[in-house]
């Protein structure tokens, strides 16, 4: 699913990950990866960022400074949202950026920068 903004809804972008599929996204064993219920990819324009902020120093880390500050900032409220709710949430970072890119099918222009994983799945 993506998140449309202007109109606060999520649009479905492609079908189902398989379960083994997203275990292999992260760098390492991460068992959550397939135990929790949701995984929420968080996603930027890295590139257009950098540009944006190109003139600024340090030249060419500003905007990607930016970018993972947006991102920390996120995942708190996603984590805040979580214990409120009361479910648990691990931020993953450590993921393969090229294998998330594909697994997800993401646009060219957009980089992972996070997966958010919520919850716990239940026993089938
Ligand atoms: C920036 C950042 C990246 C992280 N990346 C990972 C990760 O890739 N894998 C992981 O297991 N935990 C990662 N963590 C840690 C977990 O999100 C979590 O904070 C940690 O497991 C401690 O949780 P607990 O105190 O509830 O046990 C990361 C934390 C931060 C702040």
């Amino acid at each position: 699913m993506k998140y449309q903004a202007e109109s606060h809804s999520l649009n479905l972008m492609s079908g189902r990950v398989p379960e083994g599929v997203v275990q292999s996204l992260g760098i390492g064993d991460q068992p959550w990866l397939k135990e929790s219920a949701l995984i929420i990819a968080v996603t930027a324009k890295l590139g257009d960022a950098v540009q944006h902020f190109k003139a600024q120093p340090p030249q060419g880390e500003r905007g990607a400074r930016y970018v993972y500050m947006e991102t920390g900032a996120l995942a708190q409220n996603v984590h805040l949202q979580s214990t409120a709710l009361g479910v648990g949430c691990v931020l993953v970072a450590g993921f393969d950026n090229a294998r998330v890119k594909e697994v997800l099918r993401l646009p060219s222009d957009l980089e992972p920068t996070a997966l958010l994983c919520i919850g716990q799945r239940r026993a089938s």
